[in-house]
């Protein structure tokens, strides 16, 4: 089969498109023909192989060797204990762990993988489960969104901005995004009330204060973050810079302490909201946002979009 292989760590030029064994399924799981998978944040960390990743994959070079977490596709064989999907079954779900998803064929546990409703494209699923997850959890389990809420997505136009607004707007919230300029059109299309370019405005610093802020990029020091929210308010942060996020869950504490306001981080539980991504998305309440999608040959345009900063949404690549 053609898959995505690393076997060193490095910039895109390490990932090689080849051919390998395709992958047999273990006991507890099914075999799934490929056919999409989205680019995450945590792909390109992996393949840089920066030290939290190293600790992950192997030191000197990666043990797993290919990399891709979000797929959709079908169930194309079952190991022996596998009862909840059988051949034939549509899929998707988020691999992160085991990988493997930029290739024609992965494996994977059951408890990775979710149905896919009939009326979701491939493509369309293949987004959801990363980036979606974290806005879910960022938003309703941290978050504790509530009607009537201003809230404030910083990194809005990418994976989970781009989900985090349609899931926001459930809930008949004021909400601001805040991006780089070339993607402040459509996320004004696709829901924002108020669009800021973080080379332009620094949102903490505009006086202007919010009940929930969802983070994606952590680069300021955590008492920004503390100064741009309203008393009882709610800062949760899904990634960004290491020490920023130590700071906040050393100094966080004491945030909350003495003003009320609770500065949290978000710890992802992959795939379990995709039930939840399901109902929205069968009721048209939920569209994810694709850039591409891009043949799997043209995989170095995909992730180069990706690791430049330039894409909208999610980035998708066809298998
Ligand atoms: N908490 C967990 O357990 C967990 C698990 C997996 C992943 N993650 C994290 O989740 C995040 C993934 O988010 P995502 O999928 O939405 O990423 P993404 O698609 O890369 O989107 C990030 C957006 O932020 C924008 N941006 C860059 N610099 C910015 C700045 N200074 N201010 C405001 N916006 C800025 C980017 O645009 P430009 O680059 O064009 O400016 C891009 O549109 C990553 O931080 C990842 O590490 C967390």
């Amino acid at each position: 089969m053609k898959a995505i292989v690393y076997t060193a760590y490095g910039n895109t030029d390490v990932l090689e498109l080849k051919e390998i064994s395709k992958p047999v399924p273990a006991d507890d799981e099914v075999l799934v023909k490929v056919h999409a998978v989205s680019i995450n944040d945590w792909d390109i960390a992996l393949m840089n192989g920066d030290f939290v990743n190293r600790m992950l994959n192997g030191f000197a070079k990666p043990k797993r060797t290919i990399l891709g977490s979000d797929i959709a596709g079908v169930v194309e064989a079952c190991g022996k204990k596998v009862s909840k999907f059988k051949i034939g079954d549509e899929v998707y779900g988020d691999l992160s762990g085991r990988w493997g998803g930029f290739a024609e064929w992965v494996c994977a546990q059951e408890k990775m993988l979710e149905h896919k409703p009939p009326v979701m494209s491939f493509v369309d699923a293949a987004a959801i489960p990363q980036a979606a997850m974290l806005a879910v959890q960022g938003l309703i389990d941290v978050g504790r969104i509530k009607s009537g809420q201003k809230v404030l997505i910083n990194g809005a136009g990418g994976g989970v901005g781009t989900f985090g607004v349609q899931l926001a707007k459930q809930f008949d919230v004021e909400i601001t995004g805040v991006d780089l300029g070339s993607k402040l059109e459509m996320l004004s299309k696709i829901g924002f009330d108020y669009v800021l370019d973080y080379t332009k405005t620094d949102f903490t610093n505009t006086g202007q204060q919010y009940d929930l802020i969802l983070d994606v990029k952590t680069n300021r020091p955590v008492f920004d973050y503390a100064r741009a929210l309203n008393s009882g308010g709610t800062y949760a942060t899904v990634g960004g810079s290491i020490s920023r996020l130590l700071q906040t869950l050393i100094v966080g504490g004491a945030i909350r302490l003495f003003s009320g306001k609770r500065m949290s981080i978000v710890s992802l539980k992959p795939n379990k909201d995709l039930a939840y991504c399901n109902e929205l998305y069968t009721a048209g309440k939920f569209k994810p946002i694709i850039d591409g999608p891009f043949q799997l040959e043209d995989f170095q345009s995909a992730i180069g979009l990706f690791v430049r900063g330039e894409h909208k949404g999610k980035v998708v690549i066809t298998i």
